[in-house]
């Protein structure tokens, strides 16, 4: 049957005397949607969130903290700070200097600083922030820090925030007395907007005064929380409608050694005796190199606890299984050496969901949460391959399994989605009776589109599916040139139709990596772009959003001439009922660059005369969204009605559509 479009198209063609060379035409298509049967229950955990602190995400992100280095337990102990009126070479007799100062050798809080004032009015310290410091005019900061009075007599610190020209833009002054640390608080509101301030600290009186822990937040931030986190990031998240959250990562569990790797115990209690931790990615490209990159854990696993409670998500938390990122090291734990490791997974099993009368219970009590988080879900290692992987999987499994049988267990099938190692460990999984299988694809464009139906052949009675990291890749893997457009979001919204589609088998899946500073990324695509004021969803995070709200509850079929729609004349649908909402939901891609004609047939129940249709569509494929067009490609609504059992609809050139219509 000859379309409107079609016959509009060919008529145009005709008089213009050309005709449409390399645009293909398409005949109207039928589906039929079938209410009568539901396939499989939609998972809520179908479309979730994956956490790792790349590109800044956390520190100089996600965690509202502004201050690079707080406790000087850098590496190089001042990275972040300087002070520009003094001269390493000289007595500084007309400012003064600070030098970093050990407490003692170990763990936890190492450092502080020794400040030397020797004349009040020329001694300045500064810190740059993460990429400088987001400041809002009129919001409000709360600026900490403890101090001790070592010798002499500096009477007060005055901290000042200034612009990127050095203009002061808040102050305040704040008495310091006394020869045992102290906590010192103020709150500040600034008279300016600016992207890229700054901090500086200067003294009243001279001698010597010890800091530590030198804090800076803003209040308005997730929930009011104190050491909370950026809202509109949160909020972000939270539009997200997240069935889980992943975290801490990625390759950052694993770490480029083992003795880098995280260690949740290490990120919980008291923030200010949580010990510093260099980023793995802060020097893991060489096109992005990134040395001032840490982990201070002010975001720590309590904290990505309360977060999947703040969104509504299934916590996911990954842990180490004993071997370091394969990419890099690939460091070892021998077997006889893995109990500790795996008593850390056992511990946080305890830590989220044990009473307060356990150790690790009362720990989390102890932080504010005496109620369990509930915990469901382990990981078991992030991206690791070969039977190193599964020898130390198995030990994990038993020992998990035979203490907490109700916890789920996530295992890993490796970095990519076929070859030697996927097909090695997919077995081995298999043969185990593995739970959950945690598959990782970067791809092109094409693969996604190629790959709707990579799901329809897994054996409906082996492990479920956990999409756990996947993004188009424009370019290739990694690749700094990699962009978040039109063309990788248009992808993988195809793609998803297979996933939810197969949600007998997929039950978890989450786009990577989730977020990226403007200025401290290392990894791109990323879902979500922010530099120190604003943040924004690409084009990649529309298509997370729409299928996240729209996941329905229960998976139905939609097929042309009894067929599953996966690509033919590049359409691609999947369809579910939301037994909530009383809705059919069909969500059809068209990733052609023509109009498409459709016919929808509505059987097994009848529907409401009209509906809405949630389009996402963009005619160039290069297009992204940006600070300055945050919105450039994001969602609108129009209404669609509905004859009898029967629709039509036009699907617009390179879009995602998202058909909701009641059901009487
Ligand atoms: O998402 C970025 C990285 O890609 C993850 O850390 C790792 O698991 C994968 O290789």
């Amino acid at each position: 049957m000859i379309t409107e479009t079609i016959k509009k198209a060919g008529l145009a063609a005709v008089l213009a005397g050309t005709f449409l060379a390399g645009n293909t035409l398409f005949a109207q298509k039928e589906l039929t949607v079938d209410m009568s049967e539901t396939i499989a229950p939609i998972q809520p955990t179908m479309y979730g969130i994956f956490f790792e602190d790349i590109n800044f995400a956390a520190d100089g992100g996600l965690y509202a903290e502004m201050i690079k280095n707080r406790s000087f337990e850098f590496t190089i102990p001042m990275m972040g700070w300087s002070q520009p009126n003094s001269d390493r070479h000289s007595y500084n007799n007309e400012s003064g200097y600070a030098l970093p100062v050990k407490y003692f050798e170990g763990e936890g809080n190492l450092n502080f600083l020794r400040v030397q004032v020797k004349n009040a009015e020329g001694y300045e310290l500064h810190n740059e922030g993460f990429r400088g410091m987001g400041i809002k005019e009129g919001d409000t900061y709360r600026f900490t820090f403890d101090a001790k009075q070592m010798a002499g007599a500096v009477s007060a610190v005055k901290a000042e925030l200034l612009d990127e020209e050095g203009n002061t833009i808040a102050e305040a002054s704040i008495p310091v007395s006394g020869s045992e640390w102290s906590n010192y608080k103020a709150e500040i509101v600034p008279n300016k907007t600016v992207m890229k301030g700054s901090l500086k600290l200067t003294f009243e009186g001279t001698g010597e005064l010890g800091l530590d822990m030198i804090s800076l937040f803003p209040t308005d931030t997730w929930n009011g929380r104190e050491n909370g986190l950026r809202k509109d990031l949160v909020q972000l998240l939270y539009d997200l409608d997240p069935g889980f959250l992943r975290f801490p990562g990625g390759c950052i569990v694993e770490g480029r050694t083992l003795a880098r790797r995280y260690q949740w115990k290490k990120t919980v209690g008291p923030v200010d005796e949580r010990p510093s931790l260099v980023n793995r990615w802060n020097t893991e490209f060489d096109h992005r190199l990134t040395p001032d990159y840490y982990q201070s854990f002010g975001l720590g696993f309590f904290e990505y606890f309360q977060l999947s409670e703040d969104l509504g998500a299934e916590p996911l938390p990954i842990l180490s299984c004993g071997i370091v990122c394969q990419f890099n090291t690939g460091e070892l734990v021998p077997m006889d050496e893995l109990g500790p490791y795996v008593q850390d997974a056992l511990d946080l099993i305890e830590f989220a969901n044990g009473s307060t009368d356990t150790p690790w219970g009362k720990v989390r009590a102890d932080m504010g949460h005496p109620e369990p988080f509930n915990m469901k879900y382990i990981g078991v290692g992030n991206e690791q391959w070969g039977p190193e992987y599964i020898e130390r999987y198995k030990v994990f499994n038993k020992a998990i399994s035979e203490k907490y049988p109700e916890i789920i267990i996530v295992s890993g099938s490796g970095p990519f989605p076929d070859g030697d190692y996927f097909e090695y460990g997919m077995k081995e999984l298999k043969e185990m009776g593995a739970e959950i299988i945690d598959e990782h694809y970067y791809r092109s464009p094409e693969w996604f589109r190629e790959n709707a139906t990579r799901y329809d052949s897994y054996d409906r009675n082996g492990p479920k599916i956990f999409a756990g990291e996947y993004a188009a890749q424009s370019v290739a893997i990694a690749s700094p040139d990699n962009k978040n457009n039109w063309e990788t979001a248009l992808s993988e919204a195809a793609f998803m139709t297979g996933l939810e589609r197969n949600a007998e088998v997929v039950q978890l899946t989450s786009y990577a990596p989730l977020m990226a500073h403007a200025e401290g990324w290392q990894w791109t695509p990323d879902m979500i772009w922010f530099n120190n004021l604003e943040s924004y969803g690409t084009p990649n995070y529309y298509v997370q959003k729409l299928y996240s709200t729209n996941k329905g509850t229960d998976l139905i079929s939609v097929t042309q001439n009894g067929e599953d729609l996966v690509g033919q004349d590049e359409l691609y649908a999947s369809a579910t009922l939301d037994s909530e909402a009383k809705e059919v939901v069909l969500k059809v891609v068209n990733t052609s660059s023509e109009a498409q004609e459709i016919q929808l047939n509505f059987k097994g129940k009848s529907i409401k005369n009209k509906g809405k249709v949630i389009v996402l569509k963009e005619e160039n494929l290069t297009q992204e969204n940006s600070f300055d067009a945050q919105e450039a490609i994001s969602p609108s609504t129009e209404e669609i009605k509905v004859k009898g059992d029967s629709a039509s609809y036009e699907v617009a050139p390179y879009s995602l559509n998202i058909i909701r219509i009641p059901v009487k």
